[in-house]
């Protein structure tokens, strides 16, 4: 399948690769696998003082679009606090990315992978 352009670029320059301490107490970890094709994405996220959240990292074993989907997810929460982290939808990244509706349950991935971070960290706090 061809990616559109949006995903190609977060696939070759993914943004916010890699992992945070998940033991602190500041930091959720979400980690979700896809039924639909046995992809893995975990998404986590670090939160200040305020409850903003300051940084996100990412690590998707699975298609293009799930590597687009969690790569723009970690750009988009940066700066939000949990409740706006958790208003995301599945559709807004699916829009912004012009996925097919093939694809649509690796947006699905990122949101589910953002809400099960956002449960961890409100569950130490
Ligand atoms: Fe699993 Fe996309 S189908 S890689
Ligand atoms: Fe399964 Fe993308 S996450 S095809």
């Amino acid at each position: 399948m061809a990616y559109g352009k949006k995903v190609m670029d977060h696939y070759e320059n993914p943004r916010n690769v890699g992992v945070l301490d998940k033991n602190a107490k500041n930091v959720g970890t979400g980690m979700v696998g896809a039924p639909a094709c046995g992809d893995v994405m975990r998404l986590q996220i670090k939160i200040d003082d305020n409850g903003v959240i300051e940084d996100a990292k990412f690590k998707t074993y699975g298609c293009g679009s799930a590597i687009a989907s969690s790569s723009l997810l970690t750009q988009w929460v940066k700066g939000k606090t949990l409740d706006e982290a958790t208003k995301i939808k599945n559709s807004d990244i699916a829009e912004e990315l012009s996925l097919p509706p093939v694809k649509i349950h690796c947006s699905v991935l990122a949101e589910d992978a953002i809400k099960a971070a956002i449960n961890d960290i409100k569950s130490k706090i």
